[in-house]
């Protein structure tokens, strides 16, 4: 079969790889039907995931027909069509049992990172009866990809974790997929207001069209001053970090209302500031999470009802084969408009 496959920092191929087998009984082989690129991908083509080695088949979102299952798997069966999560779990160890997937002992974020992705013709998935979804017939399966990981993401850390409810006055900085996401889930709950902080004014414009209230263009504008003046000088109920950076990560502390909330989503490299000299007496909480994808069955529920349209972040579309063209673009998000990118294996 075919793969992209990297070879270290900013080195990677489409090229032969052998077709993945049943090396447990409670694996699946999927055939992939349409896969994506995440951010996280070019984190590893930067060299910033060490664990990832070379010859590693790349991707942890998509969609695909089963082609085989283990000895174990009960739930599905060779032609289902299924949804595959970022998050492998097992479903037996405690941090499953919490629901806390992320942190499985036997899984976890491991796809195109410790084992082979899904960025291939063909992909292997441990414990497939809980790192599966069973795709409801008729279901517009290419907006499903968005609930691999962007979805669950934007909800779970973003969302859930900064406890929205109705009324509420929402930040949330970064304007990318993941804060797409958030700015569509936040939407659940009848926020009042949904700030959107960017540098970027194609993806603030595309906020906007999300049902962001007010968005904010943090190069040109001072973004602190523009929320307290939005705000009555009080500050937002919920700020929510969807880049990665020390400066965004400060930019939340600094707008954030007494007893409010900051979740993070961002995943960050260097240490960010906590300024508890002004925060102590503010009874505020901080949140951290990596996206366990446990509201996907939610998700998918609410995307077949039509309450939640992910396809509108999907902006650009390629053959499987044309992988390496789909990063370049990919790559160059501001310059192309690009918010997720669709790969179909034709
Ligand atoms: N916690 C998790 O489980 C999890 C899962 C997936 C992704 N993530 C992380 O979420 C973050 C967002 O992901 P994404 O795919 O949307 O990334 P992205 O790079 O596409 O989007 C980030 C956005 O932040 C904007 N930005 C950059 N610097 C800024 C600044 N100083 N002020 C305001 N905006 C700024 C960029 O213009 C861009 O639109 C990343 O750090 C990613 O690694 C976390
Ligand atoms: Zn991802
Ligand atoms: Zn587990």
């Amino acid at each position: 079969m075919k793969a992209l496959v990297y070879h270290g920092p900013n080195k990677k191929s489409w090229e032969e790889k052998p077709k993945p087998n049943i090396t447990h009984p409670a694996d699946a082989i999927v055939k992939i039907v349409k896969t994506t690129i995440c951010g996280t991908d070019l984190h590893i083509l930067k060299g910033d995931v060490p664990e990832v080695v070379d010859g590693r088949i790349l991707g942890h979102e998509g969609v695909g027909v089963i082609e085989e299952v283990g000895a174990s798997v009960g739930n599905f069966k060779k032609g289902d069509h299924v949804l595959i999560s970022c998050i492998t779990s097992c479903g037996k160890c405690s941090y499953c049992k919490q629901g806390m997937y992320s942190h499985c002992e036997n899984g976890g974020w491991i796809l195109g990172h410790l084992i082979d992705g899904t960025q291939a013709e063909y992909v292997r998935i441990p414990y497939a009866d809980n790192s599966l979804y069973l795709i409801p017939p008729g279901a517009d399966e290419e907006a499903l990809v968005m609930l691999s990981d962007i979805l669950p993401t934007g909800f779970e850390c973003g969302v859930l974790n900064g406890q929205i409810k109705p009324g509420d006055t929402v930040a949330i900085v970064g304007s990318g997929p993941v804060g797409l996401a958030a700015l569509l889930t936040a939407q659940f709950y009848s926020p009042a207001e949904i700030i959107m902080i960017d540098l970027d004014d194609n993806r603030l414009a595309v906020a906007k069209t999300f049902g962001a209230t007010q968005t904010v263009n943090s190069r040109q504008e001072n973004a602190i001053k523009v929320v307290m003046e939005l705000t009555g000088n009080k500050g937002v109920d919920a700020a929510i970090e969807a880049v990665g950076i020390p400066a965004t990560f400060e930019l939340c502390e600094q707008i954030i209302a007494p007893g409010g909330r900051i979740a993070n989503i961002g995943v960050h490299g260097k240490s960010a500031e906590l300024h508890l000299e002004t925060l102590w007496s503010r009874n505020i909480s901080i949140t951290t999470r990596l996206v366990d994808t446990v509201t996907v069955p939610m998700l998918l529920r609410t995307v077949q009802s039509h309450k939640l349209k992910p396809n509108q972040l999907i902006t650009h579309h390629f053959k499987l084969s044309e992988v390496v063209k789909a990063y370049d673009t990919f790559q160059h998000a501001d310059r192309e408009k690009a918010l997720k990118v669709i790969m179909t294996n034709q």
